[in-house]
């Protein structure tokens, strides 16, 4: 083993198949991976995250379908073998033994010396800002510090692959929100290749450079955390992230019409047949006044909440569908809002009308 950092390896996965009995649960996966980048899966439990998270590892064999590191081939590499770090959700730390010893197993399994165990060991414990906990007992730690001693392990020997598994489900909200921009510093200060499970759309976006949506064992979208945001492939993708309304949009001709009006838009419609248009609460405006080139459709309001730093109003269009509004609260805004009853304008900028693909294919 050497000192200096070595460079990054780029992933490339082709057409990934595995099943158990009749479930697919990696249904001919594809991804590229860049070098150095936070890739994340993000998906519903029973997605396939993690059967693909063991191929990357080594712990599970696909039934056909290719992996490589670099220019390796390496689907037949045992795990000790590719040079590759994991974390897991429940830290799978010995109990029995010290932070060091914990931290220090994967040198010792690739038969690294005393002296120099010691040195990466404390290295990689400042790393985690665990500096000096060496000689603690694991079950004298909270439950951040034993996921910081879990990600010290599998950072010791400077893998050129990092792959965690929702390793920060078990923390609680505080500890996890600061947990993911840690995580996040310590991976631009190794820059090893990354990939990165989580089933939580928020964390995903807060984390990611890019993140591949998981379903039933296939990637319904890979992208940027915007551009899954802001124009998500097809209506499971927009469902996953973040909130919407979904209103059913049928085309006449080069006209695309929702609620009885045609829509004015700067984006391109999918080529589809059937068509929805996503509403994001927070970009629908309760209009007053001049309404400018927005799309405007008429509703009455049907319930009105104080969230605290915003509020979340409901209003029902003319076809019946019931649209979701959310808005900052400043000052006293919120007395200013109409009641449940009252006729409104909600309003979408031609840019926030975004048309996609209904259904999941
Ligand atoms: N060892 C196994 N034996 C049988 N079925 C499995 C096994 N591992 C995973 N599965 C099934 O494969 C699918 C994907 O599982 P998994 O990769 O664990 O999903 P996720 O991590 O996204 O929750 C699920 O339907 C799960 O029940
Ligand atoms: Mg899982």
């Amino acid at each position: 083993m050497s000192n200096t950092l070595q460079e990054a390896l780029p992933i490339t996965v082709r057409n990934v198949t595995k099943t158990y009995g009749s479930v697919y649960a990696l249904n001919d996966v594809s991804l590229d991976v860049k070098s150095g980048e936070f890739l994340t899966l993000l998906g519903p439990s029973g997605s396939g995250k993690t059967t693909l998270l063991m191929v990357l590892a080594g712990f599970t064999r696909p039934d056909k379908g290719s992996l490589k590191f670099g220019d390796d081939e390496v689907i037949r590499k045992p795990p000790h073998l590719r040079d590759v770090g994991m974390t897991f959700q429940n830290y799978a730390l010995f109990p029995h033994m010290t932070v060091a010893g914990n931290v220090g197993y994967p040198l010792k399994l690739r038969g690294a010396s005393k002296a120099e165990m010691a040195e990466r060991v404390e290295k990689a414990l400042e790393m985690v800002q665990l500096g000096g906990f060496g000689d603690r007992g694991i079950e004298q730690l909270s439950g951040g510090q034993k996921q910081r001693v879990a990600l010290a392990r599998s950072i010791v020997f400077e893998p050129r692959i990092l792959l965690m598994d929702e390793p920060l489900s078990a923390l609680d909200k505080k500890l996890r929100d600061r947990m993911q921009i840690e995580l996040r510093h310590l991976h631009e200060q190794l820059g090893m290749t990354t990939v990165y499970v989580t089933h939580d759309q928020r964390e995903a976006l807060t984390m990611s450079d890019r993140i591949a949506v998981v379903n039933h064992g296939r990637i319904m979208q890979l992208a940027t955390p915007q551009e899954l945001y802001e124009q998500p492939a097809n209506r499971f993708v927009a469902d996953f992230i973040g909130d919407s309304t979904f209103l059913p949009v049928t085309q006449e001709g080069d006209r695309l019409i929702a609620a009885g009006i045609t829509l004015k838009t700067t984006r391109k419609a999918p080529d589809a047949d059937k068509l929805s248009l996503m509403l994001r609460p927070e970009r629908v405006t309760v209009m007053e006044g001049d309404t400018g080139d927005a799309n405007v459709f008429d509703a009455t309001v049907t319930e009105l909440v104080y969230q605290g730093e915003s509020f979340l109003l409901y209003a029902k269009l003319t076809d019946g569908t019931e649209v979701a509004v959310r808005g900052a609260i400043r000052d006293d805004t919120f007395r200013t809002l109409p009641a449940p009853g009252a006729a409104v304008k909600l309003g979408i900028t031609p840019a926030d009308t975004v048309i996609i693909e209904d259904g999941d294919a």
